[in-house]
């Protein structure tokens, strides 16, 4: 058996680990994948640090690949050897509960499989995945392109476009990470009034390049004030992974306004009832979105123009490049490639 490189963490809360493994075989209805490019996301922390409940170890983070299919199983419809591909958060669902017989795959919660969490991901030179997990790249975007596309590109997106809100309505981006930059991006091309908030001044030009139209430093002023003298903002995607600051900006909700909560934030939100009440106010949550989502994606995001700003690492640096996410300093995606 030919063997590969591969980047696991051995138990929670322990190191990245550059291992040998034997390169594995698709079982029926999955594809083996020679991984290209793998976005390193904020949620691969719940792998590293044993987060979410279950997680068998060893076990290989990664839910953000872009590769090539290299091998079909049985039964698997639609997709060829040489085929480029993703995968992201959305690794394959039961087939069966209420959620996928309505089609809605990301709410399923029968069987939600989900790479680097329940089966393993994209730290690795190959990985097998289920058919139903794959969206298909177009030409014009390259693997280091595609991988963050297919976390915090699609969770951003597919809530931006699932949202209610409507061209030139205003739309704030709180964080500008990886999912914010991204998010930036798409709501600017989508036609909203984007405003940018992030924590100090550095990131402002860097915003505005990205197609901010206006950018609040929370640090020097009141992102809520803010919000108000603009006229409330009609919905506020919330990427940060901080409680506190969302807190800060639901008070620049207008009416009918909606907080969008896409980051797993580090403490409970508070929510005054009365701001719900007042103005028909309200506070959502939205999981990244199904394969086909993650294809409209990568579709959008080449047809538009839309680019993640990344950082590249060889896989062999995980733990480097992982630690760079950490930071907060990356400027906005670390991507490990594999040489293929
Ligand atoms: N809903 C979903 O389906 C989904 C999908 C992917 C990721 N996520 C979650 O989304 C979050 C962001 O992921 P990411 O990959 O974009 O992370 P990232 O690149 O590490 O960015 C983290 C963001 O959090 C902000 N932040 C960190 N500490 C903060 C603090 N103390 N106060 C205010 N802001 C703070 C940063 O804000 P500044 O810009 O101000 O520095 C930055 O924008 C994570 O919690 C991740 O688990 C959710
Ligand atoms: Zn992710």
């Amino acid at each position: 058996m030919i063997k590969m490189r591969a980047v696991q963490v051995g138990s929670a809360k322990g190191p990245l680990q550059l291992v040998e493994r034997e390169t594995p075989e698709p079982g029926p209805g999955e594809v083996r994948i020679a991984v290209q490019a793998t976005g390193i996301c904020h949620s691969d922390v719940f792998t590293k640090e044993g987060l979410w409940p279950g997680i068998q170890y060893p076990r290989v983070p990664g839910h953000e690949i872009a590769g090539m299919i290299d091998a079909v199983g049985t039964g698997v419809e639609g997709w060829k050897v040489r085929d480029r591909v993703g995968v992201g958060w959305h690794g394959g669902h039961c087939g069966h509960c209420d959620s996928c017989r309505r089609g809605d795959f990301i709410t399923c919660q029968v069987a939600p499989q989900i790479p680097g969490i329940t089966f393993d991901g994209g730290y690795q030179e190959y990985m097998i995945a289920p058919a139903v997990a794959l969206a298909r790249i177009p030409d014009g975007l390259s693997p280091v392109e595609a991988g963050p596309l297919m976390c915090a590109g699609v969770t951003t997106y597919n809530s931006l476009r699932n949202s209610g809100a409507r061209p030139s309505d205003l739309v704030a981006v709180l964080g500008i990470g990886g999912l914010g930059h991204l998010g930036i991006q798409f709501a600017a091309k989508m036609g909203f009034h984007t405003i940018a908030i992030a924590r100090g001044k550095n990131k402002e030009p860097l915003a505005r390049e990205l197609g901010a139209h206006r950018y609040i430093d929370s640090q020097t002023q009141d992102p809520a004030q803010e919000l108000t003298k603009l006229g409330g903002a009609k919905m506020i995607l919330a990427t940060v992974t901080s409680g506190k600051a969302m807190n800060a900006v639901l008070g620049g909700l207008g009416i009918d306004g909606k907080l969008i909560v896409l980051g797993a934030a580090d403490e409970p939100l508070q929510v005054p009832a009365t701001l719900l009440i007042s103005g028909r106010r309200a506070v959502a949550g939205w999981p990244a979105g199904s394969s086909i989502d993650s294809q409209d994606t990568l579709a959008f995001s080449a047809l538009n123009g839309v680019r993640p700003m990344t950082e590249v690492f060889p896989l062999e640096r995980a733990t480097e490049a992982y630690d760079r996410m950490m930071s907060g300093k990356a400027r906005f995606r670390v991507v490990l490639t594999t040489g293929k």
